[in-house]
């Protein structure tokens, strides 16, 4: 694997970690090679340190001296610009070199963890060196992050630049919330079993809920936020892939083309509501307090220009225009600096239609909801009405039945990067969005930041809250109130 942007947060947090835990748990092949490929005066060595060190601190399974003696025997480093033809030409002449002493055969990944910006010339030096060709019998493969464009137009050129260099079955564009298994889990827990689907439709649901929050700020990346914003950040990728994996319909199997099929059509039908300013809110997060300590406002971070109009809160209200979820609204919301962090997707039921007790006694009782707990206490949560113990009365009340992952499995939950990470050396493609589903979610979101775009500024609201007023309008509207996760 040839890693560009081995100095970024990602490469240090969530690559470099991945592939020691892989390493670790036995699942790379022993002449697994990983080259970095940056415009610094390092050795080999200077960049196997970067990776022990990021290793040493991020990983997830134990440190092995043994397992790290291995791995570091095959990395290397590539010093060069990005737009230097000869630097490409030394990365050849390293990775045939450890085609021909640790055994790749010529199987090569170009993980791209750098600016977007930066993918045309990196591509066109890739193909102009030959690097992107694959010999036979080897396979070439090209591993991308988001953002994938900023709206469909510039989502659709990146496209084409990439399906230049690459033939669509050799890029692997990563959503990292595929890899994570309770995301994964929820077309399991759909059709593997037969109590949730009869409900699954709107005769039953009353609405849906898809929650990010995060208690972070934006911490040091003004750089790539600001001008992104909330919407562009998550609701774009994650929050539009949970909304797919919810009202999908079975695929015929879970091959990738089948899933994927399944997913752009729940995609396809997904409608924005009319009146774009009753449906939908966004806010900056201002100065205050979270969990007793003073926080800047996004406005007065370092970096962040003091008139940015960029949403660190972003909602809108959705509706999924097919049978099986004509009028079921879908709620997908994310924030910065909210209450807390959790991730969650809430199906919430209608109410029973008829309860013959007295109306005294179901007073707190509120609508049955199944939430997949995303993270960070990952597991489910089926919310019902029950009788509370007594001999004399029947009073009934909300009760929750819980499914965590800690009580029924023993091994902890991989990282979704070394699930993707592994994925892209077997070339496993189902948890790759595919430039098609990325097209649909700018489709999707184009007209609302256009709305915002020309509709004034975000409003502020309290860090360590649950969002802008707004927020809380769009939803009464309605006649329903977010759940507090
Ligand atoms: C990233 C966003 O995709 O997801 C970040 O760019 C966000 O802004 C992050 O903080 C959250 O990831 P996770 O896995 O912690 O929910």
């Amino acid at each position: 694997m040839v890693l560009f942007g081995v100095t970024g947060d990602l490469s240090r947090k969530k690559v470099m970690p991945a592939i020691y835990d892989l390493a670790n748990r036995g699942l790379l092949p022993p002449g697994f090679a990983l080259v970095g490929f940056a415009r610094r005066d390092w050795e080999d060595e200077d960049f196997a340190q970067i990776v022990h060190d990021s290793v040493r601190e991020h990983s997830r399974t134990p440190f092995r001296e043994e397992v790290w003696r291995q791995l570091a025997e095959g990395i290397r480093f590539v010093a060069g610009d990005l737009a230097d033809p000869e630097a490409y030409q030394r990365l050849r002449s390293t990775v045939e070199e450890l085609d021909a002493s640790r055994g790749t055969s010529g199987n090569h990944a170009f993980y791209l963890s750098i600016p977007p910006g930066l993918f045309p010339v990196v591509l066109t030096h890739l193909k102009s060196s030959g690097l992107a060709e694959s010999a036979p019998g080897a396979w070439r493969r090209v591993v991308i992050e988001k953002p994938f464009g900023h709206d469909l137009q510039s989502a659709e050129q990146l496209n084409r630049v990439v399906g230049e260099v690459f033939d669509s079955g050799s890029v692997f564009r990563i959503d990292h919330y595929l890899g994570k298994e309770t995301v994964q889990n929820i077309l399991a827990v759909r059709f593997a079993n037969a109590m949730y689907e009869p409900l699954w439709n709107s005769n039953y649901v009353d609405n849906v809920q898809i929650t990010m929050a995060e208690d972070i700020g934006i911490g040091g990346r003004a750089g790539y936020y600001d001008g992104i914003g909330a919407a562009r950040d998550v609701i774009q990728n994650h929050l539009l892939q949970l909304l797919a994996l919810t009202a999908m319909e079975e695929p015929l199997s879970f091959a990738a083309d089948d899933v994927r099929i399944e997913k752009e059509k729940a995609l396809r039908a997904v409608r924005l509501p009319r009146e774009l300013g009753k449906h939908t809110s966004r806010g900056q997060y201002a100065h205050g307090w979270q969990g007793g300590v003073p926080v800047l406002g996004f406005l007065e971070e370092e970096g962040i220009s003091p008139d940015s109009t960029t949403e660190t809160y972003a909602a809108i209200r959705v509706e999924v225009d097919n049978r099986r979820w004509a009028g079921v609204p879908f709620y997908l919301r994310t924030g910065k600096r909210l209450g807390r962090r959790v991730t969650e997707v809430a199906v919430v039921f209608k109410r029973a239609p008829h309860l013959p007790f007295a109306k005294t006694a179901v007073q707190e009782l509120s609508q049955n909801a199944l939430v997949f707990r995303i993270q960070p206490d990952e597991g489910i949560t089926v919310r019902f009405g029950s009788k509370v113990p007594d001999t004399t009365s029947i009073q009934v009340r909300d009760v929750t039945m819980d499914f965590q992952y800690g009580d029924s499995f023993v091994d902890t939950s991989p990282e979704a990067y070394e699930r993707l990470i592994l994925d892209v050396l077997l070339g496993d493609p189902p948890l790759f969005p595919r430039h098609e589903e990325v097209e649909l979610g700018w489709r999707i979101l184009d007209p609302v930041l256009d709305y915002w775009a020309s509709h004034g500024r975000p409003e502020q609201y309290a860090s360590g809250g649950w969002g802008p007023a707004s927020s809380y309008d769009m939803i009464a509207r309605d006649g329903r109130s977010w759940r507090r996760p």
